[in-house]
Order: structure tokens, then sequence, then C-alpha cells
């Protein structure tokens, strides 16, 4: 057991006390930002005559020092430490001698942990927006090369109306942006930075909190010392950000897995992102997409445990606050696996753009379309309804009888007559698959020209908007 604050104890504390109270199996990870954090800090103690010259150099040499052989593999960061914070200071003690002791003057751990928890979240987010940003790219590939991919539109997972896969897909892309730029507001949110607040009521060195904020990136300094060491809020902001973007990943995969299935047909995973079964030799299943789909659940739960640890804290800093590192760590771990391979798992995927289409034409997709032809004829809408209605009754009708699917343009002229009058030999090239997409021009909407608007104003997005740096 190696502890900072020894002084004002006469008794050893109890081991399970000590490894309940302890972070550093998780928080070592933020070695990189609580040594990035504390040069900042030394930098600025020396340029306000804190500290000498040569004892922020020892410093900053003695950090410097602790970075590289951690990652060398020459220093191990092991569990008689408490946290993070305690390791890399007491290190530093242990190599520099008295010039370490004054690392920590005018600082305390809940400023200290409050900065690593930002620099660790700037960063995290930073990678994820790129990742969004890969997958965006993909889907607009994607899109580019099927605006003419005719596939059905499904509501209550019923065949509804045509469309074509760019446009299903193009459903993604808005929410992945949607999700995109919520991290950024995050980010932008978030970026100030809250070291020099001390334990909560600042300190009484002359501290210069402009410097480094400016050092270390940030907008500027927080503006409420208690608040500074006590907000959470950008934590939960992006563990909430991260779980749309699970959910939109996971309704994805959904779509996915109905797709793949033998039933649809509609899509073939590539064998690198399947896998297959120890007993039914013929399968090959969607795996990565049903893991992603299930680690949805743990994302949620990462929002609602720093959710509910936050919700009665008094101010300032609570001991509680440690257990925002494993939700936190988790979810943005999970979510960087999850983008990456359902990114791998799309660009490779074949989609079987013949069944797609043979789909679209099956199933009464151009019901809409056949009751709009009545109402170019002067059929109200709601007359014209109820004839389709019972055409696609008759088309069901005969499919039985014939032991093969009917189609509304399969009927002839005669049978669409005995129907409805109103119907000429121009309602067949009116209803087909082609044409019902073709007219569907509203801005936003799967005619190939509509959607080509809009995918040009998608390659600028992604040209104009690489990623946060
Ligand atoms: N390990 C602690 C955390 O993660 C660091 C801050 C400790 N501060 C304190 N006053 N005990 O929150």
């Amino acid at each position: 057991m190696a502890q900072l604050w020894g002084g004002r104890f006469s008794k050893e504390t109890a081991e399970q006390v000590f490894s309940f109270n302890a972070s550093i199996s998780f928080d070592k990870r933020l070695y990189r930002q609580d040594i990035e954090g504390s040069i900042a800090h030394v930098v600025m103690l020396e340029k306000r005559k804190i500290i000498t010259v040569s004892e922020k150099d020892e410093i900053v040499k003695g950090l410097v020092g602790i970075r590289d052989d951690i990652e060398k593999g020459d220093l191990l960061i092991t569990d008689e430490y408490e946290d993070i914070h305690s390791f890399v200071e007491a290190k530093l003690i242990e190599r520099i001698g008295l010039s370490g002791k004054k690392l920590h003057t005018g600082r305390s751990r809940n400023d200290q942990v409050a900065l690593d928890m930002k620099l660790y979240t700037r960063q995290e987010i930073v990678h994820i927006t790129d990742a969004i940003h890969t997958l965006l790219k993909t889907l607009l590939e994607i899109m580019k090369e099927n605006t003419t991919t005719y596939m059905p539109g499904f509501t209550h997972l019923q065949k509804a109306q045509p469309t074509t896969l760019a446009h299903h897909f193009g459903a993604y892309f808005e929410m992945f942006k949607r999700d995109g730029e919520r991290l950024k507001d995050i980010y932008k949110r978030l970026n100030y930075c809250p070291l020099g607040a001390g334990a909560f009521a600042g300190t009484t060195y002359s501290l210069d909190r402009h410097y480094t904020a400016a050092m270390l990136g940030f907008e500027g300094p927080t503006f409420n010392s208690m608040d500074s060491v006590s907000d959470r809020d950008y934590i939960i902001e992006s563990l909430s950000a991260l779980s749309l973007i699970m959910m939109h990943l996971s309704r994805f995969a959904e779509e996915i897995i109905i797709w793949n299935s033998d039933e649809y047909r509609f899509i073939e995973l590539d064998d690198a992102y399947s896998t297959g079964s120890s007993i039914m030799p013929q399968k090959k299943n969607p795996d990565i997409a049903e893991l992603i789909r299930g680690k949805t659940g743990r994302v949620y739960g990462s929002l609602m445990s720093v959710l509910t640890m936050m919700k009665a804290l008094p101010l300032a800093y609570n001991k509680d606050m440690q257990e925002d590192k494993e939700s936190a760590f988790d979810a943005f771990d999970t979510v960087k696996d999850c983008l990456d391979l359902f990114n791998g798992m799309l660009a490779t995927t074949a989609f079987n753009q013949k069944v797609m289409e043979r789909s679209a034409t099956a199933g009464f997709t151009n019901a809409t379309d056949a009751a709009d032809y009545l109402v170019g004829r002067n059929v109200p809408f709601r007359d014209a309804h109820e004839i389709i209605g019972r055409m696609v009754i008759y088309c069901i009708n005969k499919s039985k009888e014939n032991d093969t699917d009917v189609s509304i343009e399969d009927l002839t002229l005669e049978e669409l007559k005995q129907i409805s009058p109103h119907f000429e030999p121009d309602v067949y090239d009116f209803i087909n698959l082609k044409a019902c997409v073709g007219k569907r021009q509203t801005y936003g909407a799967p005619s190939p020209d509509a959607m080509n608007e809009i995918i040009d104003i998608y390659t600028e997005y992604l040209v104009q908007n690489t990623n946060l740096r």
C-alpha cells in the first residue's frame, strides 16, 4: 500500500478498504493524460515563480521519463498504489527526490482527475467521430452505386412502397451524421479546463489558469472552481450520444440480419465477417451484426449507471464519482469496436440487386401508385383507395387459385376495367416499379434525381467535415 495522505493517520488502512477504495486497476489507462496535465501545471508554476526553473526542468524530465518507461514496458503500473495520480507522483519522487514533492503544489487530485477525464473524453470523441466519418464514407459509396437498385420499403416490416437501396441507406447516413454532430457539440461544451480549481475552492497561489488551459488545447479555464471538480455532465452527454450511436447500429444490424436471412437474401455477408456453426455444416451466421445489436445494452447500462451515480451527489467532489471511469471506458471501447466492425462488414457486403428488385415488384408495393392513377382520372382518393383494395383481394384470390404470385400489373386491361372503368392501357407504364420510384421526386425522396441531389450534398459534407482536428 502506497498512499499520498499518511500524515493524519496513526493506523494502516485495512487491506480490503485499500483495494475497495483504489482505482488504479482501471484508471492506469489515464497515465498519458495525467502526465500531460502535470507537465502543464509545473510549467505554469515556474512561470509564476512558484517553483524554480531547475525544479521545473527536473520534474518535466522525470515525468517524460516515467511516460516513456511505461510505454516501453520498463515501468509497470502496479496495484500497491491507490490511483494513477498517486502512482505517477510516487514514481517521480522516487526518481528525482525533493523537487518531485513540489509537483502537487496548488493542485488537488480533484481537479487533476477532472482534467484527466476531460482529456480522455476529448481524445475518445475524436476517435469516435473519425470512425463515424469512415462509416459515412462507406455508406455514401454504396449509395452512389445504388440509386437505381430497387427494393421494397417497409412499414410494420410489411412491404409498403418501392424505394431504392441508396434511399434506404441514406436514412442511416442521416442518423450517423447527427451522431457525429452531437459529439462535436459535446466537445465544444466540455472544452474548458478544470485545472487550478484545486479541491474545489481554487488556491492561494497565483496560478495562471488561462495559461495551462491554452497549453492543453482548451478554449479557456472553467468559470467556477466548485463546478469544475464536480461536473461529470460531459461524460453523461457522451454516454448518451454513444447510446444513440449504438441504437442506430443496432437497428442497422437488425436489418442486416433480416436481409441476410434465407427468406430475404437481399445481401450476402462476406465470409470474413461471418461465422459457422459447430454442428450445422451449412450455416453462415451474422454473429458480428448480432453482437453489435447485443452490445447496445451495455452502453445503455453505462449511461444509466453514471446518471444514477451522479443523481444525489452534494457539491463538490465525492468518491462516488470514481465510478464514472469503468462505465466511460467500457462504453468508448465498445462503440469504437462496433463502429469499426460494422464498417468492415458493410464495406464487404454483396447486394443482390435482382432479388431486391423482384421483392419490390411483389407484395403490391405499387398499390398507392395505382390509386394515384385513378386520382389522375378524377376519382376521389378515398374511392380510389377502396377500388385498389378490392383489386388487391382479387389478385390474392387469383394467386391462390393459380398457385403463383399475381400482381396488379399482371391483370389484363379487361380485368382492371371490370373493377374500375377508369383504367386505360397507360396504367401499366404508370405503375411499373421504375416509374413508381421515378415519380417520387419530392426533396429527400427516392427518385434517382432527387437522390443524386442529396448525394451531392453528402459528398460536400464529408469534404467539409473530415474530423474534429
Ligand atoms: N481516483 C479518484 C477518482 O477517480 C481520484 C480523485 C480522488 N480524490 C479524492 N479526494 N479522493 O475520482
